[in-house]
């Protein structure tokens, strides 16, 4: 399997804190079945800087360090960029490294509880410059739990969109599995990633999330393919092909 959102770099965001604990989940993800991560550190979130330059030389330096302790597992770099204005300029600059600096991807993080009103226009100028964003998460924004098709719009207008797997099997509350089983059911998520952080609260783990999209899909071979296929074509700037999204009917809510 491959991880395509996990910030196991060490000491640059909220994610891994120190190398010892990057290389536990390494280890973690290497026993769950995964062979390659991408590392996305946060960056321009208002908090963290981490410009691709500076992730590729840290993702270098802990493939050295993973391969020298005998830890099978590939790593690449790229981001989780937060929304903001010019995208693509500065994605051109190198403030945010698309996935394996490949300029055909990147982790788009939106705001927890609002859409920005820029967000259809920067979607717009990175499709036109030949970049996907990949909406992370889009099952823990307040708004697209309330209303999912925004989900639909943006994923017509090419974005494509990753669910965590931790959402999926319940561990950010029945609000974000809800949402996410409804993403999921209506095809309007296609990478399931882990997120990962630590080694204990949200680890890179992704075969839970894998048995429980294959009942909400009705597909092993579907659910598989969300940290399989769909991810090397990303890591490969491949086309991904995608399945017909539908709306998601707001009665299909319990919580409307
Ligand atoms: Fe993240």
């Amino acid at each position: 399997m491959i991880d395509l959102h996990c910030h196991i770099l060490p000491g640059i965001d909220d994610g891994a804190r120190s190398l010892e604990e990057s290389l536990a989940m390494a280890r973690i993800a290497v026993k769950d079945g995964l062979h390659t991560i991408v590392a996305t550190p946060h960056t321009l979130n208002g908090i963290y800087l981490n410009p691709a330059k500076r992730v590729t030389s840290l993702v270098a330096a802990l493939q050295k360090i993973l391969t020298e302790n005998h830890i099978e597992l590939r790593l690449f770099a790229g981001s989780e960029v937060h929304l903001c204005p010019q995208m693509v300029k500065r994605i051109k600059s190198g403030e945010a490294a698309t996935i394996n600096n490949g300029r055909k991807y990147i982790l788009l993080e939106l705001p927890v509880q609002t859409i920005p009103k820029g967000l259809k226009n920067e979607i717009f100028s990175l499709k036109l410059s030949g970049i996907t964003p990949i909406i992370a998460h889009p099952e823990r924004n307040t708004i697209i739990q309330h209303d999912p098709d925004i989900l639909y719009e943006l994923v017509s207008m090419g974005a494509l969109s990753q669910v965590t797997a931790m959402s999926v099997t319940g561990g950010f509350g029945e609000l974000a599995r809800q949402s996410a089983e409804a993403l999921l059911s209506h095809r309007l998520a296609h990478i399931i990633a882990s997120d990962a952080h630590s080694v204990d609260g949200r680890p890179p783990v992704l075969s839970y999330a894998v048995e429980d999209a294959t009942e909400i899909l009705g597909s092993h071979e579907e659910a598989e393919r969300m940290v399989t296929e769909a991810p090397a074509a990303i890591l490969s700037g491949n086309a991904l092909e995608i399945c017909e999204p539908s709306r998601v009917r707001k009665q299909d809510h319990f919580w409307k």
